[in-house]
């Protein structure tokens, strides 16, 4: 007997391009649409959970908390809140998620009428906030008694000592709005009173939140927000094959909608025990991996994996590789991956989504990574680039840098995607603490992105994702072709954009 050697070279999306088709007329950027399955569904059938954006943001401490989760579902993807944390904190995140309403307000500024305007003063300075809420105990949800602008005193003639009570606007004098009010009535009410904002009171008159002018343009325009039936964000969260009876129930009483179990090798007997406690205990969609050959991903699909997610060691935080060398190229574990699937779906009408993630550095790497049969692609360093990732922006020379760390650094201590099974604990790193450069807003970066992914697609002729799966024609380079894809035999002129 000898080893299994497989003959071709395993391959990463940089040896890939994608070959254009004809364009019809009615194929522009306009015209197509990017909305994917992200739970296992039958043929003919829709599935139960869709992303409106193939992005998700990666299981980690540095990339998805519940500000990221907020930031890409209003965007139309979907952040998995890291599981390396205690199951309250997860929780926690998650249920902020959950209760998030756009240009909904939780009161950060409130006193008592029996404060003065000393105090009114100097909350001003400490928060900036020039609407302060009176509440009968100071505080946000506390028994709504009046609001304080800077409209309701003058420092040069009020004395300093002056009560609240004296100078407020009471509560009978306001306009409010009531609970479950939404937030283009709200925004009705304050143009029809003139108003900066307005106080959403309960049937108790407790105070609620408060919803400012300003805030209804910033999010009104969010057409491919991803929300529930009630009208919130669709999140996920990260789960580990260790403590999975304690903190599954804990996430899906806070309102979780996906679960992954997150890994950096799928391919095992936890993760098989895991999915069938969780698929036989729960209504819950849960997804697996990471794995990056067919019999890995049957292996999850027969223990009732949900979705399955592709790629071992190509993470740009990742040293697996090097460590333990395990892994794949990602283009072709991901081809294989799909074939798999595609021969499971001919023989069993349940087409199960594909995740790529890890090691997308261009964005044309997610046009690929769709190509070859992703649904949705994970991505961990493109997030963590962003205004709304965890971690801090620091300015090294000229530049600004965000951090960014692996969860198999010893920053993370997150032993548990890195179990076989031995004694807890990392006995070694498979990932680093880094930084990368700061790019500013998600949606900003998010919304060039999804240009160029869409203009791409046109290209090769595809107004759906599936179309793309279908149709594409992807080449592999030679490595004397990858020179001439870049600018070549010019002098760049230093504002030239290299471009993400
Ligand atoms: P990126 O998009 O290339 O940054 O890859 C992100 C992915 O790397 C995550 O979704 C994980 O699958 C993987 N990952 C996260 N932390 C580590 C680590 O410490 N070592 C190896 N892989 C990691």
């Amino acid at each position: 007997m000898v080893a299994f050697y497989y003959s071709e070279p395993s391959r990463t999306f940089n040896e890939f391009l994608l070959i254009p088709n004809l364009t019809e007329k009615n194929c522009t950027p306009k015209d197509v649409d990017l909305k994917t399955p992200i739970s296992k569904f039958k043929k003919g059938e829709q599935p139960d959970l869709s992303l409106n954006i193939p992005f998700s943001s990666a299981v980690m401490q540095s990339v998805s908390d519940s500000t990221m989760a907020i930031a890409l579902a209003r965007c139309g993807g979907i952040s998995f809140i890291y599981g390396s944390q205690s199951v309250a904190d997860q929780a926690a995140m998650v249920r902020k998620v959950k209760e998030y309403k756009a240009g909904f307000v939780v009161s950060r500024s409130n006193l008592t009428p029996q404060h003065t305007l000393k105090d009114v003063l100097d909350l001003r300075k400490k928060t900036g906030h020039s609407t302060v809420a009176i509440t009968d105990n100071g505080t946000p949800n506390g028994k709504l008694f009046g609001i304080v602008t800077s409209r309701d005193y003058r420092v040069s003639r009020d004395s300093l000592d002056k009560k609240i009570s004296e100078f407020m606007t009471p509560f009978s004098s306001l306009v409010y709005g009531k609970s479950g009010i939404t937030l283009s009535e709200a925004n009705d009410i304050i143009w029809e009173h003139k108003l900066n904002c307005l106080p959403i009171v309960d049937g108790a008159t407790n105070l609620q939140y408060l919803v400012f002018r300003k805030d209804y343009d910033a999010h009104k325009g969010n057409p491919s927000a991803l929300l529930d039936d009630n009208k919130s964000y669709i999140v996920g969260a990260g789960i580990n094959t260790r403590d999975y009876k304690e903190r599954v129930p804990a996430l899906i009483n806070a309102g979780v909608d996906v679960l992954v179990i997150d890994a950096s090798d799928g391919y095992t007997e936890w993760q098989s025990e895991t999915l069938k406690y969780v698929k036989s205990n729960f209504d819950v969609k849960i997804g697996a991996g990471n794995i990056v050959d067919r019999e890995g991903f049957l292996y999850l699909v027969e223990s009732g994996a949900d979705f399955v997610k592709v790629g071992i060691g190509g993470g740009s935080i990742c040293i697996t590789r090097e460590q333990k060398g395990i892994g794949r190229g990602q283009a072709s574990a991901l081809i294989e991956v799909n074939e798999a699937r595609e021969k499971y779906f001919q023989e069993t009408g349940i087409y199960i989504p594909i995740c790529s993630d890890g090691g997308i550095v261009h964005d044309y790497h997610i046009t690929l990574a769709l190509a070859m049969g992703a649904d949705f692609v994970m991505m961990g360093r493109y997030f963590a680039r962003f205004d709304e990732s965890p971690t801090k922006k620091l300015k090294i020379g000229n530049n600004f840098v965000k951090e960014i760390w692996g969860e198999g650094s010893n920053r993370a201590r997150n032993w548990q995607r890195y179990d076989t099974g031995g004694k807890e604990g990392l006995v070694f790193e498979e990932g680093v603490d880094s930084y990368v450069p700061y790019a500013g807003s998600l949606k900003e970066n998010l919304d060039k992105s999804i240009g160029k992914i869409k203009s791409t697609m046109t290209n090769c002729g595809a107004r759906s994702i599936e179309d793309l799966q279908k149709n594409a024609r992807i080449t592999l380079v030679s490595a004397t072709s990858l020179v001439e894809g870049g600018a070549h035999d010019v002098i760049m002129k230093e504002s030239s954009l290299s471009g993400e």
